[in-house]
């Protein structure tokens, strides 16, 4: 469904699917976005902002997404929040110019950096993955605040982990939301499952001396639990990592774990193109259908 033309064309504008994605995105503006983070700031709980778009096809519209990230870092200047930028590189014309798409990151990065945070790329689907990571290793040779997706569920990624540990990488770890082949990703839970136990563990010592930046974005808080066993275990803190959360899932769990002592952000999402994104949080918990097609009936 994410990919169909028809229904995303169509479904966004009925009441029903607009009232089932707001249990996901407090709102299609930036302004609501900033609300919602600052309900969190009570609570110890700092923000990622995406602004829900992807696969532009002019380079007018990819100027105006890098445009308005300067917005965005601005408004979160003004309001004091502790927040981040996250993007897709399609989003700001990977598809469209490699070296207009650099010139974007290169100048969000630096806003980003006047106040110490991070520019963090999403990670698309398989055929992006290469030239996500050329984009990043370049970014990163120009501005360390840049961080990046990567998916667990693909095979290739323990080798990106290697390759990418001596830029001192910022490196948010997923489990993956497209539907890959199983000749590039794993398709069972199992084999995603032990994957990203294993990536995890295998780059928390490098967190834990300050060489990398480690974000554990899932919402699998038993796979969170047996990877701050692991660091207890290894003698360092639970707080060499963060948990990296979607708005509106898991809450509460959400809130346990800072209450807890982990560092916890919170990635709230916003936009009016939000149809192919709120198709991959369908298809990621079945149980969101029946909750979707419930607000057909009111
Ligand atoms: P899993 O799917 O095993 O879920 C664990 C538990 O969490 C479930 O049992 C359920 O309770 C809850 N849960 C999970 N998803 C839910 C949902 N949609 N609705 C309600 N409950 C849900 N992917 C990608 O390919 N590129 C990217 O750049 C990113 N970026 C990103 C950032 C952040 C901060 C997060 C949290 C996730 C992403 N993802 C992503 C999505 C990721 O790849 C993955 O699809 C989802 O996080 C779902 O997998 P979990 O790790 O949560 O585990």
């Amino acid at each position: 469904m994410a990919g169909n033309a028809f229904l995303r064309r169509h479904l966004p504008r009925l009441p029903f699917a607009r009232r089932a994605v707001r249990r996901f995105m407090p709102g299609e503006t930036i302004e609501e976005a900033l609300d919602a983070a600052e309900t969190f700031r009570p609570v110890g709980i700092s923000i990622l902002l995406t602004h829900l778009g992807e696969n532009l096809t002019s380079l007018e519209g990819a100027d105006a997404v890098a445009e308005h990230y300067h917005r965005v870092l601005n408004l979160v200047r003004a309001r004091g929040l502790d927040a981040e930028v996250s993007l897709k590189l399609t989003q700001i014309g990977l598809d469209l110019d490699m070296e207009r798409t650099y010139g974007h990151l290169a100048a969000l990065a630096a806003h980003a950096a006047e106040r110490g945070g991070t520019l963090w790329i999403d990670m698309e689907s398989s055929p992006y993955v290469d030239r996500s990571l050329e984009l990043y290793r370049r970014l990163k040779a120009d501005h360390p605040n840049a961080g990046i997706c990567l998916q667990a569920y693909l095979r290739r990624t323990p080798t990106d982990v290697h390759s990418l540990l001596p830029l001192r990488p910022q490196i948010r770890l997923v489990k993956g939301a497209y539907d890959e082949p199983a000749s590039v990703a794993f398709r069972r839970r199992e084999e995603v499952d032990a994957a990203y136990q294993s990536l995890s563990v295998l780059m928390l010592p490098h967190a834990a001396r300050g060489e990398l930046r480690l974000g554990l974005g899932t919402h699998d808080t038993r796979l969170v639990e047996r990877v701050a066993d692991h660091a207890r275990a290894a003698n360092l803190p639970i707080t060499a990592f963060e948990v990296q959360m979607l708005y509106g899932i898991r809450t509460d769990e959400q809130r346990r774990l800072a209450a807890s002592g982990f560092v916890v952000k919170n990635l709230i999402a916003y936009g009016e193109a939000w149809y192919a994104w709120y198709m991959r949080r369908l298809a990621e918990r079945p149980a969101n259908v029946l909750f979707a097609l419930r607000q057909l009936f009111g």
